[in-house]
């Protein structure tokens, strides 16, 4: 990703379900790169690329569908790969133990989530 000097504003908290999932665009590529995750006081982001089968291909089968029925798990649509929200490991699947690659996300005092500096 590109150097930013200015924090880059994905969303507020409260724009996200909870447990909820929304895909982002920084870059304007025209697709989402990266996906940001809550499930109650967590928030975690993870590059939308999923690690089995080249580690490029993107996890969601619809705008926004990152999470399982009842979003306790991070779910790759193409081949049903499972993730820990928390840490991105593959728990099921194709990828076991293999990871998500984190992005770094803060939480601004107004519950703005932005890009870390990079
Ligand atoms: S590409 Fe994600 S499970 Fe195969």
């Amino acid at each position: 990703m590109s150097h930013r000097s200015n924090p880059v504003r994905l969303a507020h908290v409260d724009e996200l379900r909870d447990p909820g999932a929304r895909g982002f665009d920084p870059d304007g590529l025209g697709r989402d790169t990266l996906f940001v995750v809550r499930r109650g006081s967590q928030i975690r982001a993870y590059r939308d690329a999923c690690p089995h089968f080249f580690g490029e291909t993107q996890m969601a089968w619809r705008k926004d569908a990152y999470l399982n029925g009842d979003g306790t798990r991070i779910v790759c649509h193409a081949h049903g790969a499972q993730f820990d929200i928390a840490s991105g490991e593959c728990l099921l699947g194709p990828c076991l133990g293999q990871r998500l690659t984190p992005v770094e996300i803060e939480v601004t005092s107004d519950g703005d989530i932005v890009l870390a500096a990079t």
